[in-house]
């Protein structure tokens, strides 16, 4: 079994477009570990997104990522990462392929629906991130 962790950013949640991504995750076989809304600080944003602070987007994207409520869900799967990924589609809508969540729900290649852990290690790292373990 493997771990990652959604989150259902603030573009998303503002269409209520996340009833709909919960499904999608639910049938394509992911079992539901956690969840909660919350509205992330500066500080946690930069925080969670520290591997992209040299980037040049990496401002931008703390500035979407709190600007309103997002909905962290840990998610366990066998090859969870590499099967959520693609459930999700590429960062980019434009380059997503059809039926994925990014395609159907994303605004662009930043306000892109949701997040998905990049590897086992890191799914583990930020699911604790948001969620002690004695909460799962
Ligand atoms: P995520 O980490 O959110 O699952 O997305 P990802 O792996 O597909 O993409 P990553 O390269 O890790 O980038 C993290 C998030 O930063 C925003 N981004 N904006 N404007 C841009 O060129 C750009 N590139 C990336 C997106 O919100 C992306 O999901
Ligand atoms: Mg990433």
């Amino acid at each position: 079994m493997e771990r990652t962790l959604c989150i259902i950013k603030p573009d998303a949640v503002k269409k209520n477009a996340q009833g709909s991504i919960i499904q999608m995750i639910l049938d394509a076989g992911f079992k539901m570990l956690g969840m909660k809304m919350i509205q992330l600080s500066k500080t946690q944003a930069q925080k969670f997104y520290e591997v992209h602070k040299e980037r040049p987007f990496y401002n931008d994207l703390v500035d979407f990522m709190t600007s309103g409520p997002v909905i962290p869900v840990a998610l366990e799967k066998n090859n969870a990462i590499a099967d959520y990924r693609n459930l999700i589609g590429a960062t980019d809508p434009a380059e997503a392929k059809e039926g994925t969540v990014r395609k159907l729900f994303a605004n662009n290649k930043q306000e892109n629906a949701v997040h998905g852990s990049d590897s086992v290690e890191n799914g583990l790292k930020e699911i604790a991130f948001f969620f002690p373990e004695c909460d799962l």
